[in-house]
């Protein structure tokens, strides 16, 4: 396959356990998904299931025991520095501004333009961080570091963008507002993204199709393809095809987290 039409990113059967002393918690089950050129994929599942660990294999963090992970066609396993991520927790460099934060990956490409750092100026404004370009990490709320994390892996040049629950720490109203924001420039520039969620009604806003992964060890238990026509707009959360959908989500998802409680009060935390 060419690099045109091979998949953004294409994970074939990746298998994890953790070792632990005299103990092994399996993590990932023989996991397969795809990553189309220009897709918006989202994964959903159950608290501690491993979709973080995933993203860790897709990333190259860690090395899985089974399966392979592949990039425009080549084999990129156990590789680093092939996608834009945010990780779950916002990772900020604390001794570096949040400017010079948000252009750490293009300092790494080479030295940083005055219009690349003019344009992150401007991206932090348009996510409510005017005034706050010299500022360290630390004088600013869990919320506010989270966005320029995000901003950081959007404005990162790998063409896949991997973000875990990117807007988890944001309030409803900011949170609602970075999804509008997310789906206007997504749809604008069609990244491949893989987008890692707890929340269904966010998943189905954004995404093409969403993996919905069993509780520990992850497997993939459904894939569902969204059928909402492009661009998307926020009415589409009430049209009665979204509603089913979501219902549907909730019911797999309420499920899966059954199973987990019933695992851990049998006294098994494998
Ligand atoms: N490096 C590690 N060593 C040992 N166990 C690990 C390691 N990393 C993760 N785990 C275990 O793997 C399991 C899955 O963790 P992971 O962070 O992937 O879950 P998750 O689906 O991202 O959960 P959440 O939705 O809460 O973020 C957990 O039981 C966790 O304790
Ligand atoms: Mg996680």
């Amino acid at each position: 396959m060419n690099k045109k039409t091979a998949p953004a990113l294409e994970i074939v059967s990746v298998s994890k356990s953790f070792k632990e002393k005299r103990r092994t918690l399996p993590v990932l089950s023989d996991i397969s998904l795809t990553v189309g050129q220009g897709e918006f994929v989202s994964i959903i599942g159950p608290s501690g299931s491993g979709k973080s660990t995933l993203l860790h294999v897709i990333g190259g963090l860690t090395r899985p025991d089974a399966g392979t992970v592949r990039m425009n066609g080549a084999e990129v396993t156990g590789q680093q520095g092939h996608i834009s991520y945010m990780p779950q927790q916002p990772a900020l460099f604390p001794w570096r501004t949040i400017e010079d934060n948000v252009l750490l990956a293009q300092e790494v490409h080479g030295p940083v333009s005055r219009e690349a750092r003019e344009d992150a100026r401007r991206w932090l404004a348009k996510v409510g961080l005017a005034g706050f370009e010299k500022a360290h990490p630390h004088t600013l709320s869990g919320g506010m570091q989270q966005r320029a994390a995000f901003l950081r892996a959007l404005l990162s040049p790998q063409e896949l963008m991997c973000l875990d629950e990117p807007f988890s720490a944001l309030d409803a109203l900011t949170r609602s507002d970075m999804q509008r924001w997310l789906l206007d420039i997504w749809e604008e520039n069609r990244r491949s993204v893989l987008f890692i969620t707890h929340n269904i009604e966010e998943a189905l806003l954004l995404s093409s199709r969403i993996y919905v992964f069993s509780s520990r060890p992850a497997a993939v238990l459904h894939a569902i393809d969204v059928p909402f026509p492009r661009p998307r707009r926020e009415e589409v959360t009430e049209a009665p095809e979204f509603l089913q959908l979501k219902r549907q989500l909730s019911e797999w998802m309420r499920e899966e987290q059954r199973k987990m409680q019933a695992a851990q009060q049998g006294g098994s935390r494998q």
